[in-house]
């Protein structure tokens, strides 16, 4: 029985950015925090009654303060179903049908699902090696009067660029003269050690800062956080008669992930999945020497440029064809600035170092032919 690639029914899925599984640490940990919450609470109190704005925001807020400068107040922080039901209750509320959103000109491709599904408008940024230029921000900010700015300034999705603290300052101060509320979202950052302060901080009066948990303990957790502007703001946006939406997460999901926090687990898994992302990053490293790859040691994905001669449409099916998927950029451009030549493929969801050497061999190969 040949045991190619090409003989693999099934594709080697790299084209999603997951965070690498680390049973050996998660599991015990989510068994006994599930056991936890089952001996602390009543099932019934826990789960008969709606909770509206989220019961677990103590919790949240010890989970933010690992990348903001103090712990915001409880009462500022909303606990939601994921990033994604946050983002879609900020982009009704704050841009709305007929709106504007600017956003990087690659970005998140849910944003573009959003923008129909609520019947706003997207304004592209130009964007450089850190992500949105500020004079083109500018420019966007004049002619296009945004309501909101999407920002994703550490390791952005995909190119994973990194804004400098300069550039954050300068984003902030033009989100300020034009009043543009920011969203940030900073799902990428718990695995880096060494990072700038979130965007938000520079303008904490406009900012939603959303920190969810897919990216740096597992992507299927359903729990993030928003710090909202003000208490008041949090209430206005989040309360569910405003607008019919799924943002709320189960009660047993709030409280499982509120007692990793609390017990010091998350940080545990949270470590596993660096290391884990880490040790692949040294595979990429190896075996994609000399390619023109963006990436970060402790970075969920890589960006690979390729030369003109080499499509990204048709890289991406010749991996196709030897069983691997990944992603090219078109995947992420937004309105018509056309996209770099190159291709985006993550570091998780290959189920071990194994499967995902492989796939990482089926990438070199089209990319050395
Ligand atoms: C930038 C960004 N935000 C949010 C998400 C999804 O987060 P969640 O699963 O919590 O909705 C993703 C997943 O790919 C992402 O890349």
């Amino acid at each position: 029985m040949t045991t190619s690639l090409q003989s693999n029914a099934v594709l080697l899925n790299m084209s999603g950015n997951l965070p690498p599984k680390v049973p050996q640490v998660f599991d015990d940990a989510y068994r006994v925090a599930v056991q936890r919450v089952l001996a602390d609470f009543e099932p019934n109190d826990l789960i008969g009654a709606h909770q509206f704005r989220g019961s677990e925001r103590g919790a949240g807020a010890r989970f933010v303060a690992h990348r903001l400068p103090e712990m915001p107040a409880p009462d500022r922080i909303v606990v939601a179903n994921g990033t994604q039901s946050i983002l879609l209750m900020l982009l009704a509320g704050l841009v709305g049908r007929g709106g504007r959103l600017a956003l990087e000109s690659l970005s998140y491709p849910t944003l573009r699902s959003f923008a129909d599904h609520l019947g706003f408008s997207l304004s592209p940024v130009p964007m450089d090696d850190e992500g949105a230029l500020p004079d083109a921000f500018e420019a966007v900010c004049r002619a296009d009067r945004p309501a909101a700015y999407y920002a994703m300034p550490t390791l952005q999705n995909p190119t994973t660029g990194i804004m400098s603290i300069e550039r954050r300052r300068a984003i902030a101060e033009i989100c300020r003269r034009y009043g543009v509320a920011i969203i940030e979202d900073d799902i990428y950052s718990l695995l880096p050690r060494d990072l700038p302060a979130p965007l938000s901080t520079f303008a904490p009066e406009l900012s939603w800062y959303v920190l969810g948990t897919a990216k740096s303990m597992a992507a299927a957790l359903k729990v993030a956080y928003v710090v909202a502007p003000s208490a008041a703001a949090a209430a206005e946006r989040f309360w569910p008669g405003v607008r019919a939406t799924y943002w709320m997460c189960a009660p047993m999901s709030g409280s499982v992930v509120s007692t990793l926090i609390e017990t010091g687990h998350a940080d545990r898994i949270i470590d596993a999945v660096r290391a884990e992302t880490r040790e692949r990053q040294a595979v990429v490293a190896e075996r994609l020497s000399g390619a023109d790859i963006r990436t970060r040691l402790d970075c969920l994905h890589v960006w690979l440029s390729l030369p003109n001669s080499r499509p990204a449409g048709k890289f991406v099916a010749e991996v196709r064809s030897l069983g691997v998927e990944v992603s090219a950029s078109s995947t992420y451009a937004m309105g018509d600035i056309p996209p770099p030549n190159a291709i985006r493929f993550g570091m998780g969801t290959p189920r071990d170092r194994t499967a995902f050497a492989r796939g990482l061999d089926a990438i070199a190969k089209v990319y050395c032919a």
